[in-house]
């Protein structure tokens, strides 16, 4: 099988698996665990923040760096189809009590004159607007890249705070070669996912000044997210950020291969494939997105149907040059 469901299908490496049983391990919830403490220090540093936490999911980490930017009753804009809003369930509302409002899809193209239009400031009796969320790279957006310029633009305009849901910010850093500090320059707190591409497990960090990751601790705790002896999964995400990062050029050059071998099947546009993701737009196809992904499914390449009549490919460290050929074989001969 071809995966190309997602980038967190991959599966640990030999060499991961070897970093992770002789990682040095403590009670993480009593902040004992050397090699958590490590890789929380390093990832801070690398975007230029004081501290980070690790956390379970990159949702968690969304879940809790909003709630520390967002006082209950407060409001969070972003984008129509991010995931703080369309895949995490709810939970800014149900956990955080914060109220989202959102400007319409436009992946990563964002206009910041627009979305600064949009911050109501406090007063009664409006619900005033206490932080806005960025997705680095877009996921439903097709992988685009916020431009750094457009995120400074986007800090000057605004006096709320910014956050950036960056699971996959890594590949943003290396198609655009932006340094990860340009990146953390602009926010207040950031949320990276190891698990995205970078073939780690599991594991997310909340990234920010010392103060807010220690009240992210304890939220963390309250969302039943204290972990103990976590080192193990520490120090794959540790691996994978010292050997996984670069490689992500390799991804994009494959997503771009695909994306131009289907070109011509009206689905999608190769010149707006950055990153990782490969959306297909299915609205003229004979095939709408779940009939296409069983159907390939049929043939041996996994795809996933993220809306009727769009699927979404994206490739990865388990997918390589002949998963490439095979996946267009299959996809062209189902779209023709
Ligand atoms: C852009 C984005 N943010 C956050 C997440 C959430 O990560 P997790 O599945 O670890 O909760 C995902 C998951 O794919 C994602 O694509």
């Amino acid at each position: 099988m071809v995966d190309l469901r997602s980038d967190t299908v991959t599966r640990p490496t030999p060499a991961m698996r070897q970093a992770m049983a002789a990682a040095e391990v403590g009670d993480d919830v009593f902040g004992d665990d050397p090699t958590v403490n490590a890789l929380e220090a390093s990832v801070a540093a690398m975007f230029g923040h004081e501290a980070a936490l690790f956390c379970p999911s990159g949702s968690m980490a969304n879940q809790i760096a909003l709630q520390l930017l967002v006082p209950r009753g407060g409001e969070l804009l972003a984008g129509a189809d991010a995931h703080v809003v369309t895949y995490e369930l709810g939970a800014a509302a149900a956990i955080g009590g914060i109220s989202t409002r959102t400007w319409p899809s436009v992946g990563a193209a964002l206009d910041p004159d627009q979305i600064a239009a949009m911050v109501r400031p406090p007063g009664f009796p409006s619900v005033p607007t206490r932080a806005i969320a960025v997705e680095q790279t877009h996921n439903l957006g097709g992988g685009g890249i916020v431009g750094l310029d457009v995120l400074r633009a986007l800090r000057q305009r605004t006096d709320v705070e910014l956050h950036c849901d960056g699971a996959r910010i890594w590949h943003a850093h290396v198609a655009d070669g932006v340094p990860l500090a340009d990146y953390g320059a602009v926010f207040d707190t950031l949320s990276v996912c190891l698990s995205k591409g970078l073939g780690a497990p599991v594991g997310s960090l909340v990234i920010g000044s010392t103060a807010r990751i220690a009240e992210a601790r304890v939220i963390r705790k309250r969302m039943g997210g204290g972990m103990r002896q976590v080192g193990i999964l520490a120090a794959a995400g540790a691996y994978a950020l010292a050997h996984h990062v670069d490689r992500l050029a390799e991804d994009h050059a494959r997503a771009r291969r695909l994306a131009s071998a289907l070109e011509r099947f009206g689905v999608v546009d190769a010149s707006a494939v950055r990153t990782n993701l490969v959306p297909l737009d299915l609205a003229k196809s004979a095939l709408d997105a779940p009939a296409l992904a069983a159907a390939a499914a049929e043939r041996g390449v996994l795809i996933a149907a993220m809306l009727p009549r769009t699927a979404r490919l994206v490739t990865h460290l388990d997918v390589d040059d002949d998963g490439i050929d095979q996946a267009i074989d299959v996809l062209s001969g189902l779209l023709t």
